[in-house]
């Protein structure tokens, strides 16, 4: 209580704080003080142009920052928060250019994680949070991954061990029309359509067309070793695998629990259960950050896109890797 009350005066003070939530770390400071929320880019070498969510105590909040809060966005928000969704909205001028990357719109989320929950009451404003890693790395999901990444960059870090879901929130567009969900994440697609039926997708990286999530468009949570998904039927994967893995000493393999006596090579990490997406989702960043300490500098992944974590386990495991084998 005593350090998160100094964590409150670090954010009140212009500071930045990493801080659990039940997605993943977010390094916050204060929404409302572009010089706090300046540090948060340099420190995580995050380009201006990629927009920050604000972390909010409470749904009323959203008033204070959002133009207007429609009754389906404010439906979804009674169902899903405190939680892993973030809600775009249209912003009114207490937001800060710097915060949406001049964007007209603002993403808004309240975390179910107490500690965050407290940390943003407490300080009394707003918290941007990006993910609190290196820009480019994976997200970090404990304690230790966001010392790894910004130790001395940062006025504090509060480590609270493991996040329970373990990859980011589903983003939601509800200014657009139809409503889109532009970012895979915590709340499964399919749920958040029994609300908004005409709920699209729209994932898209594609290179030729804006994204809409400006986050989209960069090359994202990589390790230091590249990342090739292999996709096939399971005994044919193997075989794949295990015939490059045979070629290069220097490779590791990604696989679940189900398949992990099939592969030969010694560098293997298991990821979870195929029977439980929610366990592969909690393990997904982890995962590739273990490879950082083994001396691999190509990771044979397989594909997990099974389950209703399936869709956003695979949308960053895509955006880790520079390659896709089909078999
Ligand atoms: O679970 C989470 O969402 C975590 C925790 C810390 O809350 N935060 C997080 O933030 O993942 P970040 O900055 O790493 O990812 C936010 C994503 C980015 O892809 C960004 O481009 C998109 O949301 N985004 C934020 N505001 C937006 C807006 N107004 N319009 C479109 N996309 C937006
Ligand atoms: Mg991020």
């Amino acid at each position: 209580m005593e350090a998160l009350q100094k964590c409150a005066g670090i954010i009140r003070s212009s500071g930045t704080v990493a801080f659990p939530t039940e997605t993943v770390y977010g390094l916050g400071a204060n929404a409302l003080d572009v010089s706090a929320v300046k540090k948060i880019f340099k420190a995580k070498g995050r380009p201006g142009d990629n927009p920050l969510i604000l972390h909010i105590a409470k749904t009323d909040d959203v008033e204070k920052y959002a133009l207007s809060f429609s009754d389906a966005a404010k439906l979804l928000a009674k169902i899903f928060w405190p939680g892993p969704i973030s809600l775009i909205l249209p912003r009114n001028t207490k937001v800060p250019d710097t915060v949406t990357g001049g964007l007209d719109t603002v993403a808004f989320r309240i975390p179910s994680n107490n500690i965050a929950r407290e940390l943003i009451a407490l300080s009394g404003v707003p918290i941007a949070a990006p993910s609190a890693n290196l820009s480019g790395k994976p997200s970090t999901t404990e304690g230790t991954h966001v010392i790894e990444d910004l130790y001395g960059k940062v006025d504090a870090i509060i480590d609270a061990g493991k996040c329970m879901v373990g990859l980011e929130s589903t983003v939601v567009d509800m200014v657009s029309s139809p409503p889109a969900v532009l970012r895979p994440g915590g709340i499964p697609f399919d749920k958040i359509k029994m609300i908004i039926p005409n709920l699209q997708k729209q994932y898209s990286t594609s290179e030729d067309q804006p994204p809409r999530s400006p986050g989209m468009k960069y090359r994202h949570y990589s390790p230091e070793a590249s990342v090739i998904i292999v996709n096939g039927p399971d005994n044919e994967t193997m075989k794949k695998i295990n015939s490059l893995t045979r070629q290069n000493s220097r490779s590791g393999v990604l696989c679940s629990l189900e398949t992990i006596d099939n592969y030969e090579c010694i560098n293997k990490i298991c990821i979870g259960s195929r029977k439980n997406s929610e366990e592969i989702a909690a393990n997904i960043f982890d995962s590739l950050r273990m490879f950082d300490k083994l001396d691999v500098d190509v990771i044979y992944s397989e594909y997990f896109g099974d389950g209703s974590m399936g869709d956003a386990i695979m949308n960053r495991l895509i955006k880790a890797s520079s390659d896709i084998i089909g078999l």
